[in-house]
């Protein structure tokens, strides 16, 4: 067994975004692309030796052979200890629990969330602190940073060891655990909610749900959970099978792509409850018979209902969302008299709030809901407190959501993604609205007065760091908004993200079409952003 240590040169680009680096999987099959990318991970943390690290992945194409690699760069950089999941799988938030559960310095994830895989999709690695939660821009600078001047990395020369069994193996001085994925995580869930509840629910002759895997990694998560602790019957779980390429599909829980679920859902005798997740297992989606709902809705119900679920009994001490989500969750804080912060895009910010002990829960526009059980968007605990909230409730989702509206109102939402834009084009988009951003606050611009229009810059209340330039926004008081941003997670091109927002107080108002009502703003912001004229679009990529 010999240490190897292999002349390398920089690869340029190798930047962390919103969520890791992520790139066509073809970039990352170069011979030394992951190997530089992790040497120079390893070479600014702060000490490995001895260490623990967690490994695993979204079961993606190159997921095995990377965690191969990765196995013996560890043991050749003095890890002390690897634990990775059966077969290289890990979910996100499971691998998220297992850092925190065992002490670890971090966990390395092997996937490109929701982004297709295969030979011509994406792959993607991420690192997660000691929290558990996505790596600070300070430490995935670095790693930029240091990937730019690499000129070795370190590897041991032995032949590929067999992760497919749980059990130990040696890796030279490194301990290898293969360890089942699901148990650790399972066993969290039944800490947070009523098992009991849910079981007797599905058990019900009347009740019946249906948990869209998408072929990705919650496939043996929600079997185990659901068909298995929770008793609900064989076939609950569709897309149950991770696969290499998710089947050919693109594995976002959103009412577009999980399109085989929405025509389930609307069917005539459609289940109760539907539910998705996403490649890694962090996003979710919920549906009601013929009726999703919406991210940014979902997390002001479950945080107005969180005293229901045992996890939550004692109450939350606050709740954060990202800018571009809806407003739906302040008014929920301002009832129940609760912090609400408001923080940039991507889960990372969030971590600071929730170790400090701030909030409670958390959530995104783009189907991630999380709480203070991991550091990590959770998909699977978010179907499960929606079905112990049914459960509890005896009411179904649409019931629940209607009844939120009345109490509070409704946001209106919707985002428009425009993809594989041309990035000077999208650039130069963006640059342009943001020189125009100072003369728009105190207009009058589609019957609203404009309160403010601003870049969204944050500063963390715990350690003080800021991040600019995070989003334009447009914002009418407290009745509408509209926000653009440039997508960090996009691997061609560039992503423009248009999000809308009306709120709209009146209960005999609540039932109309979604883009009917958001229309004005929508015809608003290509007046002012000039999409069409400057990218030629005529129409977004996706609508959610
Ligand atoms: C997208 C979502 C964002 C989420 C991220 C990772 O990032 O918009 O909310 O945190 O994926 O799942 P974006 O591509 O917009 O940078
Ligand atoms: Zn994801």
């Amino acid at each position: 067994m010999t240490l190897r240590t292999v002349a390398t040169r920089p690869f340029p680009g190798q930047r962390p975004g919103t969520s890791g680096l992520r790139k066509k999987t073809a970039e990352f099959e170069q011979p030394g692309y992951l190997e530089n990318f992790v040497q120079s991970l390893f070479d600014v943390l702060p000490g490995t030796a001895g260490k623990t690290l967690i490994l695993g992945g979204d079961g993606r194409y190159l997921n095995t052979s990377a965690a191969q690699i990765i196995l013996r760069m560890a043991a050749a950089n003095g890890f002390g200890r690897v634990l990775v999941g059966r077969g290289g799988l890990l979910s996100t938030p499971a691998a998220s629990h297992l850092i925190r559960r065992h002490g670890a310095l971090g966990g390395i994830l092997l996937s490109a969330s929701h982004n297709p895989g295969g030979p011509d999709g994406d792959f993607g690695i991420k690192f997660n602190a000691a929290n558990g939660g996505p790596a600070a821009e300070a430490l995935t600078e670095a790693i930029y940073r240091r990937s730019g001047e690499i000129a070795e990395y370190r590897i041991l020369d032995v032949p590929d060891i067999d992760i497919g069994r749980v059990g130990t193996v040696r890796l030279g001085a490194m301990q290898v655990e293969v360890i089942d994925p699901v148990s650790d995580y399972a066993n969290l869930m039944e800490r947070l909610f009523d098992f009991e509840r849910m079981r007797a629910l599905l058990r019900r002759g009347s009740f019946c749900m249906r948990f869209d895997a998408m072929n990705a990694v919650t496939g043996p998560y929600a079997r185990a959970i659901l068909e298995g602790r929770l008793g609900a019957p064989a076939g609950t779980v569709m897309n149950g099978e991770p696969l290499p390429d998710f089947g050919g599909h693109h594995p976002d829980p959103n009412p577009v792509h999980a399109a085989e679920l929405m025509a389930i859902m609307s069917s005539r005798d459609a289940p109760d409850f539907g539910a998705a997740s996403d490649g890694d297992g962090d996003r979710n989606m919920i549906v009601g018979r013929g009726f999703p709902v919406s991210p940014s809705d979902s997390l002001a119900i479950l945080a107005a209902n969180a005293k229901l679920v045992p996890g939550h009994a004692d109450g939350l001490k606050g709740i954060a969302r990202s800018m571009p989500t809806s407003r739906a969750a302040d008014r929920v804080a301002a009832a129940m008299d609760l912090p609400c912060f408001e923080t940039p895009t991507g889960w990372k910010y969030f971590g600071s709030l929730l170790d400090a002990g701030r909030v409670s829960l958390c959530g995104e526009e783009s189907y991630g809901t999380g709480a203070s059980h991991v550091r990590e968007k959770d998909g699977l605990w978010a179907v499960l407190f929606w079905l112990d909230l049914v459960a509890a409730r005896g009411e179904g989702v649409e019931a629940i959501v209607r009844d939120h509206w009345r109490r509070f109102g409704r946001h209106y939402y919707s985002r428009h993604d425009y993809e594989e834009v041309e990035a000077g084009q999208a650039g130069r988009l963006m640059a342009d609205l943001r020189g125009r951003l100072g003369g728009l606050a105190g207009r009058r611009l589609a019957g609203l007065d404009v309160t403010l229009a601003d870049d969204f810059a944050y500063r963390d209340p715990v350690d003080g760091s800021s991040s600019e330039g995070q989003g334009l926004r447009i914002v009418f008081g407290e009745t509408a908004r509209i926000v653009l941003r440039l997508s960090g997670t996009g691997t061609a091109g560039a992503t423009i993200r248009v999000y809308f927002e009306l709120y709209e107080p009146d209960p005999a108002r609540h039932d109309r079409p979604v883009q009917e009502v958001l229309a004005p703003l929508i015809a608003l912001a290509e007046d002012l952003a000039g999409i069409r004229r400057l990218t030629g679009r005529t129409r977004p990529s996706v609508v959610t």
